[in-house]
């Protein structure tokens, strides 16, 4: 079953190298990003894993945890974080669930059949404090993710669910945004007292409402 945006992130239990979860519950009211990788101790693996614990106290400024996932054991993770830490400098600071006997994996829909029968592909899932799911990525075993871009889009989704605005192409936080088409001028005029340029109609550009 594939999970698609605005689906209620399914729950489930599972072993991680954190002690065992419910799903629902270790992610709380806050955010959560839920990604795979295909396998241990494989190298575009290693590296991304090492950038994700770099950055961990940037996802818990915004409230929102991390948690990996393989088809691997939870043995096979713990062995694999030692040489995490060697090449990359950076201890796994986030758990990572075991899942040989794919029931996760399966849930999310994380193995694709015509790329690997064995492994899952590289799927992230951002979950909002409601559960649902508010953003699906999902990258071929060849090329790793860029955890940065994870961080702006999390900006984006944590302004765009508190303002009626919406981000532009390659936006970045503190850049203009884009006011509903929804909202009437004099709509506008009264949510967005910082003014706003019309460059269409449709398009009219406002300055990020929460700086
Ligand atoms: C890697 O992380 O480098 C990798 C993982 C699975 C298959 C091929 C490469």
């Amino acid at each position: 079953m594939s999970v698609r945006l605005g689906d209620v992130a399914p729950d489930f239990s599972a072993e991680t190298t954190q002690g065992s979860i419910q799903f629902h519950a270790w992610k709380g009211s806050g955010w959560a990003v839920l990604f795979s990788h295909p396998k241990d101790f494989t190298p575009v693996c290693t590296t991304e894993l090492g950038a994700a614990a770099a950055l961990k106290s940037e996802f818990d400024k915004r409230h929102c945890k991390l948690i990996g996932l393989s088809v691997d054991s939870v043995e096979s993770h713990l062995r694999w974080e030692g040489d995490i830490k060697d090449v990359t400098g950076h201890q796994v600071n986030f758990p990572m669930i075991g899942d040989p006997d794919r029931a996760v994996a399966n849930l999310y829909d994380m193995i694709h059949p015509n790329a690997s029968d064995t492994m899952t592909v590289r799927s992230v899932f951002v979950i909002g404090p409601d559960h649902k799911v508010k953003l699906t990525l999902t990258y071929p075993a060849s090329t790793g993710r860029n955890f940065q871009e994870l961080l702006r889009v999390i900006d984006s989704l944590q302004l765009t669910s508190g303002y009626s605005v919406s981000t532009p192409a390659d936006w970045k936080p503190g850049d203009d945004v884009i006011i509903a088409p929804a909202l009437s001028d004099a709509e506008a005029t009264e949510k967005f007292p910082k003014g706003f340029d019309t460059k269409k109609p449709y398009l009219r550009m406002t300055p990020q409402p929460d700086r």
